[in-house]
């Protein structure tokens, strides 16, 4: 299996020599083709990644990660144009290959809030592990894709999908360098927050001491 939006392929130099009419009994069976799919593939989580991208930056309290978020932002702007400079070089129209190996990640964070309603520090917190989550699949997808550029000596396609890798372990080490610091900042936040919560609990719990005892002594006036 290549890459995991491929299913079972077997890859031949030569071209395929029976002709097809219906789309449904085409098989795959040339590394070109293959190297389209994965462009596809590879735009299809990009355009996925921009839309995911602004929630992920409202969700992140730590000024440094978030204005590097915003920054990758643009990168991934830039990395949609790439891919589709690359389909151009290749002589194809670029076109989108459903993904759902990025669609999962994107799941399994929406699954995540749904579910277990975490509270913001807590999101911030599994963001870091989500975040890095998406980089790596991109990085594996690129890896593969440049792979397979470079041994159908596709020059341009490989220039483009390394400036894009490059970005995406750029971006990875980021998350990796950044993530003690954010857990820290993180579980000092939830400790305030646990301490305000025992304050007003305490409080709430004289007042009520409070007013049982005057009820009492009422009583015992009465
Ligand atoms: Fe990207
Ligand atoms: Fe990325």
């Amino acid at each position: 299996m290549y890459g995991a939006c491929v299913g079972n392929l077997t890859l031949r130099a030569a071209p395929r020599v029976t002709v097809v009419t219906r789309e449904a009994e085409m098989s795959m069976d040339t590394a070109k083709d293959l190297l389209k799919h994965d462009l596809g593939d590879l735009l299809y989580a990009e355009k996925q990644i921009l839309k995911t991208l602004p929630k992920m930056i409202r969700q992140t309290s730590d000024a440094e990660l978030k204005e590097r978020l915003q920054e990758h932002r643009t990168e991934t702007e830039q990395h949609v144009e790439n891919l589709e400079k690359a389909f151009e070089a290749m002589g194809l129209k670029p076109k989108a290959q459903k993904c759902p190996g990025i669609l999962g990640i994107i799941e399994e964070k929406k699954d995540f809030e749904e579910d277990e309603d975490p509270t913001a520090m807590v999101l911030e917190a599994f963001n870091l592990g989500a975040g890095l989550r998406v980089e790596n699949y991109e990085i594996a997808a690129y890896r593969s894709a440049l792979a397979l550029a470079r041994s159908l000596a596709q020059r341009e396609v490989a220039e483009l999908l390394k400036a894009n890798l490059d970005q995406e372990v750029a971006m990875a080490r980021f998350i990796e360098g950044s993530s003690a610091r954010v857990l820290r900042n993180v579980q000092a936040a939830m400790r305030e927050e646990e301490l305000a919560g025992s304050a007003v609990a305490g409080k709430a719990g004289k007042s009520a001491g409070a007013r049982k005892s005057g009820n009492s002594s009422r009583k015992k006036a009465g």
